[in-house]
This record gives C-alpha cells, structure tokens and sequence, in this order.
C-alpha cells in the first residue's frame, strides 16, 4: 500500500483559523448544508435561525407552505432580522426592529415607513436576499451559492435501501445536545470509520458482534448485523417498539449508516432513525445535535419510551466525543504533523479527498 497516498490532512487543517476561514466560504457556503427538519417550522410564520460558515440564516415556512431561506440581514442597514434562534412571526411578516421595514414570507420587501419620498428606491429591488433550499428525506438543506450544484448526496450503494425507513415521515421523539471540543472534520472522520470500536465502543460491539473486526459496513448496502433478535441501539439490542412500518424483511436486524456531507450523518435502524448534524462553531469546536427520529404513531402509543435507546446511543456519542477531543489535542502538538491511513480507514480518506477538492 502506497503510505503517501493514504496519509490523513495535514495537522494544521485541524486547527489554523485560515484553513477553516477558507471552510466557511467553500465548504459551508457553496455545499448543501443540513439546517434541520421541515418539522422544525411546521406552519407558515413559523422560523428557525442558524448559523451557517459564518452567515445568520432565517428558515422559514411560507404562506404557500414552501420552506425558504434568507440571510438574516435587513437591506436597509443591516439590522439582524430575526434577533431569536426560533419563533413564530406574527402577522405573518418579517418585521426588522430598527425602523420597521416589512417583509412578506417570500421575502418581498412590502412596508418601508418614510422611504415613499426617497427618489429613486424601487421596493422591488429590496427584499430579503434568499438562498437555495432543498428538502431531502425530511431534512432541510440550504445553499448560499449563487448557481448552488444539483443536491446529489454520496451515500454509495446503501441510497438502494433509504426508502426503506420512510425518513421523510419520521418525526424527533428526543434531542440531545453536546459540544465537542474537537474540529468537525475529526467528528465526520470517527464516523465513518469502525476501526475504533473494538477499542472505544465495547457496548457497540455486543450488541453487532461484527463491528470487532473494525469493519464499518457504511458503504454496503448489507449494512451491518445486529446480535440475534437484535432490532435497535439498546444496551440488549433488542426493543419492544414497532419497526418502522416500511421495513422489509432484509432490514430487519441491519444496522445502516451513511454520511452526508458536509454536517449530516444518519444512522438507521429498523425501529428508528439516528440524525447527527454538526454545526462547526471554529477550527477547534463543533456542536452535534443528535435526533431520535421514530414513526408519529409509534411516539403516539400510549406506552412509548425511547429511554433506552436514548441512554445506550448517549454512551456511544460520549464515547466518540471524548475520543475526538483527545485527537484534537493530539494534532496540535509539534511531534504531529499528519498520519497514515489503514485500508478500513477508506472512507474518512474519501471525505479528506472531497475536502481538499472543495478547498482547490
Ligand atoms: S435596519 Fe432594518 S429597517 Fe432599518
Ligand atoms: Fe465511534
């Protein structure tokens, strides 16, 4: 094996604040980036903020129902539109707290006290400015780029088996969370990679026995395989909930992940679903929010706990975080100046390729 082709990102990538200035305008900025879920705005006037590679950004739901997304900046003088990190606008505008000019849910600049007597100001010219949005698997991406790429997510062949967990219908029964004091990059590399888990995940390892070989299964659509009878991410493998009720046969005791990139994993299993969207806070920190998506019905019985599912994916997130915040001190030191990969690490090589890529 050719050492040199398989050596990780330089050390630097994991903390110099140029290389992750450079990240926030060609990776979060110009790729699909995962906001959060339609159901995170259900109704028009309904909204969300996020930050995303450095830019304030308002999710909203449309009269129309549509799902847009606006930089959270009022064209007037640049007052924060949306001050909340969620809410609710009433009258069904955009109102910007400084001087009052209004906006329509569309973005359309529709009230603008005092101006009438300004020459020349068309309010045509003056709405909110927008981005792309698309809505995938329930899940809500934006894109600030002016001619945004088609949204194609990488997902190898598992893409065959996504129906089968109907994600666009599931809904979060829990929401966890954690700041890592890790680069987010170190946090997607750990995902896609199992040669840890002998070593970091034991309670992993009982419960999908395979997982000790190191051999993570993301990209084969075989997925990986639970301890007989298992179905689920408890500390038993085993759950007393409904499947999710698309399932097929070959989905039962498989547990499937996949990565989105650049901030969404997914982790599917036949009782429910595993979001982890990473929202890089500087070259050193990120913030995962991990969602426990299950079928509405499910969540609706009158004897739904998720409790266990809840504790045992908690062990194994705290598990990761830990190991990725130890790295991250690690690559920092002068004796480090980057590492090799091993043939079970293809994937988080894969993903170091794709961000040299989007970084030219
Ligand atoms: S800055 Fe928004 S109305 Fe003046
Ligand atoms: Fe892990």
């Amino acid at each position: 094996m050719d050492l040199a082709a398989n050596s990780t990102l330089p050390a630097r990538y994991y903390y110099e604040p140029e290389i992750y200035a450079k990240e926030e305008t060609r990776i979060f900025q110009r790729n699909w980036f995962c906001v959060g879920r339609g159901s995170d705005v259900p109704n028009a006037g309904d909204y969300i903020v996020r930050r995303v590679g450095g830019e304030s950004v308002v999710v909203l739901r449309g009269e129309d129902g549509a799902v847009r997304a606006f930089f959270n900046v009022c064209p007037h003088r640049g007052n924060r539109l949306c001050p909340n990190e969620q809410g609710h606008l009433k009258g069904r505008s955009v109102i910007c707290g400084y001087h009052g000019w209004t906006f329509a849910l569309d973005g359309r600049l529709v009230g603008t006290p005092k101006m009438a007597s300004t020459e020349g100001f068309d309010r045509n010219a003056h709405g909110m400015r927008g981005m792309a949005v698309h809505e995938w698997q329930g899940f809500v991406f934006v894109n600030m780029d002016e001619k945004p790429a088609p949204f194609t997510p990488n997902l190898g062949n598992i893409g065959s088996r996504l129906h089968a967990y109907n994600m666009g219908h599931l809904v979060a029964a829990h929401r966890k969370s954690y700041d890592a004091k890790a680069n987010w990059k170190l946090v997607v590399e750990n995902f896609t990679e199992c040669f840890h888990c002998p070593s970091v995940h034991p309670e992993l390892c009982d419960i999908i026995p395979g997982f000790r070989s190191g051999i993570i299964q993301q990209e084969n659509p075989g997925g990986a395989v639970y301890v007989e009878g298992g179905n689920s991410m408890t500390f038993t493998a085993r759950t007393n909930r409904p499947l999710i009720s698309t399932i097929e046969k070959e989905d039962e005791g498989c547990f499937r992940s996949t990565t989105v990139y650049p901030n969404l994993l997914l982790v599917m299993v036949p009782d429910h679903v595993e979001s982890y969207t990473l929202w890089p806070r500087g070259p050193k920190e990120t913030t995962i929010v991990f969602e426990w998506l299950f079928e509405p019905e499910t969540i609706a019985r009158a004897d739904f706990d998720c409790s266990d599912t809840v504790a045992f994916a908690d062990t194994v997130n705290r598990q990761d975080w830990t190991i990725c915040e130890q790295v991250q001190e690690g690559v920092q030191s002068r004796a480090y100046q980057s590492g090799f990969y091993s043939a079970q690490e293809h994937l988080p090589r894969k993903f170091n390729q794709w961000v040299l890529e989007q970084l030219g």
